[in-house]
């Protein structure tokens, strides 16, 4: 892989374990929005569909489905432990026609034979947006489709901030959600979104807001809280007495939102779609 920006590459060495270690919760959380970018992608039997930012591969195998074993279905990421799991998960379900590659989108030469680009949460990350945005478009055929989904901003989004505003009281230094910079929010403003995509040359922007309920238990919950969050990291590097003090912070700042142990966690989400 070359042309990685080595922040992000360390970034996520580190968090891209953590997406290991919980994909099966990740997935089953996240499963309704790979359908939905799927969906919005209109793919077809035989086109070929890059997948950005694939992770453990669960989009890029929804849109595999979708292609069949005519068509192509490739997904790229900088993870090498993500794509070290895509890779044994596309084995296990002996799909046809899906590749996973080592490379950073903003940067990699993916060639000039996609149908269509799909992405669910891997596109926020780009140090240069515009210039990702560039470097993928001219990974499309002429009138080629681009459908991803990226957060809307923290306020919409309990379980981002919800656990980080408990925990604040026992940490020295809280981590800030970025609106303007690479990072999960980093595609929260719309128009930010749509300014990046139209000067990185997308036209027939659509972005629209996604909302998705999907349940998952008060275990699940805190698991997410403090083991996928920005609390991870400085969780890890703490000892015992901060990591029950914010568990049991968190845990009561939690509670209201789960009702006979279920938690409905809204996702909102943008499910942006370009050509
Ligand atoms: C939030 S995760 C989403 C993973 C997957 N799409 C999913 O939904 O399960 C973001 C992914 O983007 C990848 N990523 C970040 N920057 C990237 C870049 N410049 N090129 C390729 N992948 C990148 C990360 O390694 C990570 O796997």
């Amino acid at each position: 892989m070359s042309g990685v920006t080595t922040d992000m590459a360390a970034y996520w060495d580190r968090a891209g374990r953590v997406w290991v270690e919980q994909q099966a919760l990740l997935d089953r959380l996240y499963q309704p929005i790979a359908k939905a970018v799927v969906d919005r992608a209109d793919l077809r039997a035989g086109e070929a569909v890059l997948d950005v930012g694939c992770g453990a591969g669960a989009t890029t195998f929804e849109a595999a489905w979708r292609v069949g074993p005519e068509g192509r279905a490739v997904g790229a990421d900088i993870s090498g432990a993500l794509l070290e799991l895509a890779r044994r998960r596309a084995g296990e379900q002996a799909l046809e026609g899906v590749e996973f590659v080592h490379a950073d989108a903003q940067t990699h030469a993916f060639g000039q034979d996609f149908d269509a680009i799909v992405s669910r949460f891997g596109v926020m990350f780009f140090p240069d947006p515009v210039a990702a945005f560039a470097n993928l478009r001219r990974a499309l055929k002429p009138g080629g489709r681009l459908a991803f989904a990226c957060w809307r901003g923290p306020e919409d989004n309990a379980i981002a901030q919800v656990p980080l505003e408990a925990a604040a009281p026992f940490l020295p230094e809280v981590p800030k959600f970025e609106r303007n910079a690479p990072g999960r929010f980093g595609f929260a403003d719309p128009e930010r979104v749509l300014s990046i995509l139209a000067e990185a040359g997308w036209r027939d922007i659509t972005i629209e807001a996604l909302d998705d309920p999907t349940p998952v238990s008060f275990e699940e919950l805190l698991t997410m809280s403090l083991r996928v969050g920005p609390l991870n990291p400085i969780l890890s590097n703490a000892d015992e007495t901060l990591r029950a003090r914010v568990r049991e912070a968190v845990t009561a700042a939690l509670s209201p939102y789960v009702k006979d142990g279920v938690a409905q966690m809204n996702s909102a989400c943008w499910l942006v779609t370009a050509r």
